[in-house]
């Protein structure tokens, strides 16, 4: 056993003790992010940007959208009839609007044919989004996956720091084999309550199945007893539902990930599940619950092998550093003091530094953009621009 959270709010007690006292990580993790009451995602709690609880690239400013611009639009200009860009888990929207608002001024033929779509199923986040979005230069709607399955678009669908907000399942070793970590009240008469992560009942076969062709469906010698780690099993099931809801086109994930063999290395022996609240990290997933964002990183062998199995066609993939240079970061950096005036200096100055961010290697430049396709969208051969050379 490990980790107590300094105290446990009245819900969660009520939910676990309707439990028998314990569920699996992944139940926790999801009532404490998408509860539509009390999750911080469900109930519209958590805020984006640098005065919010986290930074996201968009939230440093409009340069992110415009380099990232050209590169949708040069996958939506080839397709045929009304295309659509999809973005899921837009947070708080600005995302979206930087994007319509782009590809407005720059491809004005191709905004004529293009219709913004949120899939966001957080009621509380819909409702910032929809006043953010409000005077949008492109029509917005926002619907389901399982809504837009049933007349599928063409087009791009952009997942921008979401996968990672999926409920993960933590897994640990006890020796021999995997065992699913479990969250457990611990109500004992004369102390106040408290939460516990404690394994559980060994990995199901469906579960084992994911860690099987990373050579990993034993923890072996090399991750002894008390070796924490995270499994993505909503990964596949997601892009599932966005393959259904998508006829023809692209996705783009953006997004933490890492190599399997980083992933779980022997020394990364809890895992990389973070909990983020006012511009704070922390390692305890338990600290206090709904109240934080809870985010573990992808494994990118397992994202491409869901991929696969849903329809997908692994394109490439590259660190957000490198994608942003290859789009022009560096010369979008020089070009900003051309004609610049001294009063302008300060926003200047603040630009180059939400630039410089976005590719620091130790923090928004390590995220990977990984590209997918599904029915043959591309009209010539080639990378897409991101994942060549820079110019
Ligand atoms: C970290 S925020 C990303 C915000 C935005 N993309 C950005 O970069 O600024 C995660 C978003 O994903 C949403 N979300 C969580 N689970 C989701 C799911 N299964 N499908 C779509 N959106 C989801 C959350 O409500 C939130 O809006």
């Amino acid at each position: 056993m490990s980790s107590a959270a300094p105290s446990v709010p009245e819900w969660l007690q009520q939910r676990l003790k309707r439990c028998d006292g314990a569920v699996p990580f992944a139940t926790y993790m999801e009532w404490a992010l998408h509860d539509p009451e009390h999750g911080a995602y469900g109930s519209g709690r958590l805020s984006l940007g640098p005065k919010g609880d986290f930074a996201t690239s968009p939230s440093l400013g409009p340069d992110f959208a415009a380099l990232l611009a050209p590169q949708i639009a040069a996958w939506l200009e080839p397709l045929p009839g009304p295309l659509s860009l999809v973005e899921t888990g837009p947070g708080e929207g600005t995302l979206a609007l930087q994007l319509a608002r782009e590809l407005a001024a720059g491809w004005p033929d191709l905004a004529q044919r293009c219709e913004l779509v949120l899939v966001e199923p957080n009621p509380g986040m819909a409702e910032r989004q929809r006043s953010l979005l409000d005077d949008a230069p492109l029509p917005v709607r926002w619907c389901s996956f399982g809504e837009l399955a049933q007349a599928p678009v063409r087009g791009v669908v952009l997942a921008h720091e979401v996968l990672d907000a999926l409920a993960v399942e933590r897994i640990t070793s006890d020796g021999e084999r995997w065992c699913r970590q479990l969250v457990r009240l611990d109500a004992s008469a004369d102390a106040p309550p408290r939460l516990l992560l404690e394994p559980g009942e060994p990995l199901s076969p469906d579960l084992l199945a994911l860690l099987e062709p990373l050579q990993l469906a034993e923890p072996g010698p090399q991750r002894p007893s008390g070796f924490t780690t995270e499994l993505h099993n909503g990964m596949a099931p997601w892009l599932e539902q966005a393959g259904a809801a998508l006829e023809q086109g692209w996705l783009l994930v953006i997004d933490y990930a890492l190599e399997a063999w980083r992933y779980y290395a022997p020394s990364r022996s809890d895992g990389t599940l973070m909990a983020y609240r006012q511009q704070r990290a922390y390692g305890d997933p338990l600290l206090d619950p709904g109240q934080c964002d809870l985010t573990a990183h992808l494994c990118i062998e397992q994202l491409e092998i869901a991929a696969r199995t849903t329809g997908w066609e692994p394109i490439g993939q590259c660190r957000q550093g490198e994608a942003l240079l290859a789009l022009g970061l560096a010369q979008r950096l020089h070009g900003l003091q051309e004609g610049a005036t001294p009063a302008q200096l300060p926003q200047l100055l603040a630009r180059r530094e939400a630039l410089l961010r976005l590719v620091d290697p130790h923090a928004l430049g390590d995220f990977r953009w990984l590209a997918f396709s599904r029915g043959d969208p591309r009209a010539a051969p080639g990378l897409p621009a991101f994942l060549s050379p820079p110019p």
